[in-house]
């Protein structure tokens, strides 16, 4: 990595504020970090965009983090990884992404026996992307399920849209499956709303191991900072609401109150 400093920041990115939930699991083992988060809500959903779409937005985010100095770039948007991620790291080779994707492996790992339901937007259901990843590792046993207007819905943070959609989307798999793969990373905020759903079930988010994957690699290269770091947010929007949640849910302050 040729032109990264042990001082630059992480830059991570998502169509909004979802992306949350993967800095949340960083800053668990990289609490010394700068980080530079961008929720690009203009584009939000990422979700129904094509891949010509995503790759130019993905890009636009890029060049301002590497203007910024950036030391690697964390695409917290399963979507933009699964249509732009390859895209990015052929056009910035000197550049070091670190890209969600949802945690099927996971569940070949530590549950694969058990009835498995993969919620995503269409975009990532779709993708070559996960579809290899479905091959390698299939249980047989798997529903997917494109969650179209989910991850919009829970930008919105309006509770009573998203029950309703659950209640209409995900119902008829009550009884059905036993694990859930959150495959869009907007999904882990309304995880208690699709257990009010769907019963007990086992969920499989990618965060944390995608966390302990960067810290890998940072000390690989060594880049890891050693002193306290800050956190910088910007929304495509400039929404100051936005902002505000975004830092609740770090807090951990909202687990279901929205505004
Ligand atoms: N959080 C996103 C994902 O992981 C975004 C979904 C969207 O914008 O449609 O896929």
């Amino acid at each position: 990595m040729k032109r990264m400093n042990r001082n630059g920041k992480i830059g991570i990115f998502d169509s909004g504020i979802g992306g949350v939930t993967v800095l949340r699991e960083i800053i668990k083992v990289l609490p010394k970090e700068n980080y530079s988060y961008y929720s690009d809500s203009k584009n939000n959903p990422y979700g129904d965009k094509t891949e010509i779409e995503i790759q130019q937005i993905c890009n636009k985010i890029v060049r301002k983090f590497r203007e910024e100095g950036c030391k690697a770039v964390v695409i917290a948007c399963n979507t933009a990884s699964a249509k732009a991620a390859g895209y990015l790291r052929k056009k910035y080779p000197d550049m070091l992404f670190i890209a969600i994707e949802p945690a099927y492996k996971m569940v070949y790992d530590y549950a694969y026996h058990k009835s498995t339901l993969v919620m995503a937007t269409k975009g990532t259901i779709n993708s070559e992307k996960f579809n290899l990843l479905l091959k390698k590792y299939d249980n047989h046993k798997t529903f997917l399920l494109p969650c179209v207007g989910l991850a919009d819905r829970i930008e919105q943070g309006n509770k009573e849209e998203i029950k309703k959609y659950l209640e209409e989307n995900i119902g008829k798999y009550k009884n059905k499956v036993e694990n859930v793969v959150l495959g869009c990373t907007h999904y882990p905020l309304i995880q208690k709303e699709i257990e009010e759903v769907l019963g007990q079930v086992q969920f499989f988010n990618g965060a944390s191991n995608l966390a302990r994957h960067l810290k890998e690699v940072l000390k690989e290269e060594n880049l890891l900072q050693e002193e306290e770091g800050n956190i910088e947010f910007e929304d495509s929007q400039g929404l100051e609401k936005k902002r505000t949640r975004f830092f609740e849910i770090l807090k951990g302050e909202l687990s279901n109150d929205r505004d």
